[in-house]
């Protein structure tokens, strides 16, 4: 059998800017043909390292509860770890019937969770990282757009649980550059200032040093405009 490095270099980890490598996979929901179901939508492929194991669930029932959040910004879930598909479903079902965190109980979680006893897909996304574990998931959280390509990746360690408001942002954040043709400064969140695309001459960054055009620039480099929260929410959210 090959060791994880020769596997890693069969396999190199995908990267921003990659097409979502392609897999088919049982789920708690059925079997899944990814990221092939999710055109048209964006999609967050996340791992957690096992079942039955408490930041991971403190993690899945706070991802169900905002998973309705998720799907008016057209952006699906997909959980996965290196467990069966008998143990996750016994552990989604531990989780409604006696679990509660942060006020959140009874929670049911629709998305699907994928099997991965063979570490195909873990590998597949390095989402084995064998300093920090050879055996378990470490947290990943892949953003997939609408046409299957990779737009951010987050990785955290075994014990730290993730952020899901900034992960959210993050969804809302790219979903704002895509449609807007703007990027966003550190901290934004929708009705923040957003950041006009640097000029590209010296001509332009003339223009833009004398523009009326609304633009606040500090600098030639550096100007924003306003885009109100509800302009934003408006062309991203499902009504
Ligand atoms: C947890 O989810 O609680 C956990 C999982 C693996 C290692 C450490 C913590």
């Amino acid at each position: 059998m090959e060791t994880i490095q020769e596997q890693e270099q069969i396999t190199p980890m995908p990267r921003i800017g990659d097409e979502a490598p392609k897999f088919k996979a049982v789920t708690t929901q059925g079997d899944i043909n990814f990221p092939d179901d999710y055109a048209g939508e964006w999609v967050i492929l996340f791992s957690h390292p096992a079942d039955f194991t408490p930041v991971c669930t403190s993690e899945f029932i706070t991802f169900a509860h905002l998973e309705e959040k998720f799907s008016k910004a057209n952006c699906k879930l997909v959980g996965l770890s290196i467990d069966g598909l008998y143990s996750h479903i016994a552990w989604l079902r531990t989780i409604k019937d006696k679990i509660e965190f942060n006020g959140m109980k009874n929670v049911s979680v629709q998305f699907p969770l994928i099997e991965d006893i063979s570490m195909e897909v873990a590998k597949k996304y390095g989402m084995i990282q064998p300093n920090e574990s050879k055996t378990q998931a470490v947290r990943a959280v892949f953003f997939i757009d609408p046409k299957g390509t990779i737009r951010a990746i987050i990785y955290y360690p075994l014990s730290l649980g993730r952020n899901f408001d900034e992960i959210y942002r993050a969804l809302i954040a790219m979903q704002t550059a895509d449609k807007f043709n703007v990027a966003t400064p550190a901290d934004w969140n929708p009705g923040d200032d957003v950041i006009v695309s640097p000029a590209g001459s010296c001509g332009a960054a003339e223009a833009r040093m004398t523009s009326t055009e609304g633009l606040d620039c500090k600098d030639w480099f550096f100007c924003t405009k306003t885009l109100d929260k509800d302009t934003v929410l408006d062309k991203i959210l499902k009504k």
